[in-house]
């Protein structure tokens, strides 16, 4: 089937109390591990391109890459969606280009001015046959090359969510209730320590969820910063070089448990990085001698392809749902 928009995605995931993953494409490997994962689970996809994807590879390039997954995996839906479009013409650029999906994200904007540029890229993508995400309240975090520190961070308002999604006219909400983005989600301040001394992040705001779900009946709502960090990636890459301490995810119980209610998409960018990073940083540990970036970057697509896998199995619950 061709490239799809999120439209019947969401209605079956909302319906069917999961989520679609959302994965961050940056380059082939990333692209293959994803979907060849999907494609043996039979899951629905969203490939998501972020204002830094588009300028380390280039928009064709990962049109291209999308479009020869779609022709790879005739069976399973996939969209093509672009993650946090600062403005209207980088949404227009990639709603003329071939996307089916872009997020306008004016979270950091005024809520006039947020309603203002979202409405005005819901309305041309709509006379595209594209549809639109929007964002209400910030997330800590890096994001493209926005920091925002976890102080500057702020949960979304239920109170203000019927008005923004009335006047804008969106097809789906990003809340900010507690994930964040990157591999240091929250600091060692706001979190306990377990018996293995590892980081345990502050619980998610599941009243913040409910009370905007109850205000939107039906509606997708999509969580972002949603890495779980895998421990023993973080360990793979300590262990071979790498230093990163203290580098902490959302626990996948937890994002299980927001798939079952009105969350229907969950982005996921870090984990992918580093299962790529940790396999690249062990394989060059265990051979020094070798310089074929096949040979390092094929165990790096598999691994991305397991990590996606369970996934899809164990956290989104889309598999089999294609
Ligand atoms: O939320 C941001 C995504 O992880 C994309 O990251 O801007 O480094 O491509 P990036
Ligand atoms: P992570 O950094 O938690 O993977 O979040 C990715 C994301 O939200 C992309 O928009
Ligand atoms: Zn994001």
């Amino acid at each position: 089937m061709p490239l799809v928009t999120t439209t019947e995605m969401f209605k079956k995931a909302y319906e069917g109390g999961y989520a679609i993953g959302a994965f961050n494409v940056n380059n082939m490997e990333i692209v293959q591990g994803i979907t060849e994962a999907c494609r043996e689970e039979k899951s629905p996809v969203i490939l998501q391109v972020s204002k830094g994807a588009r300028a380390y590879a280039n928009h064709t390039y990962l049109v291209k890459l999308v479009e020869a997954a779609v022709a790879e995996c005739p069976e399973i839906p996939i969209a093509l969606h672009l993650d946090h479009g600062p403005d209207f013409e980088t949404c227009k650029s990639c709603i003329d280009g071939g996307f089916t999906s872009v997020m306008i994200d004016a979270s950091s904007m005024s809520f006039e001015d947020n309603i203002a540029v979202t409405k005005k890229v819901v309305e041309y993508a709509h006379d595209h046959g594209v549809v639109v995400e929007a964002e209400l309240g910030t997330l800590a975090g890096i994001e493209d090359d926005v920091k925002v520190e976890a102080h500057a961070a702020s949960y979304t308002r239920p109170e203000e969510v019927e008005e923004f999604v009335t006047k804008t006219g969106c097809d789906s909400l990003a809340i900010a209730i507690g994930t964040s983005h990157g591999a240091y989600k929250f600091t060692a301040a706001q979190c306990t320590r377990n018996e293995q001394g590892i980081l345990v992040p502050p619980p998610l705001r599941f009243d913040v969820l409910e009370e905007v779900s109850k205000r939107l009946p039906g509606f997708p709502i999509v969580l972002h910063g949603s890495s779980s960090v895998p421990q023993n990636y973080v360990k793979m890459i300590n262990e071979n070089g790498g230093k990163m301490p203290d580098a902490v995810g959302i626990p996948e119980e937890e994002l299980r448990h927001a798939a079952q209610l009105s969350v229907c998409k969950i982005n996921i960018d870090s984990d992918l990085r580093l299962a790529m990073t940790g396999t690249i940083r062990a394989f060059f540990n265990e051979h020094p001698d070798k310089f074929d970036p096949r040979e390092y970057l094929k165990p790096a697509r598999a691994n991305i392809k397991e990590l996606v896998r369970h996934k899809l199995v164990n956290v989104l619950g889309c598999a089999g749902k294609a």
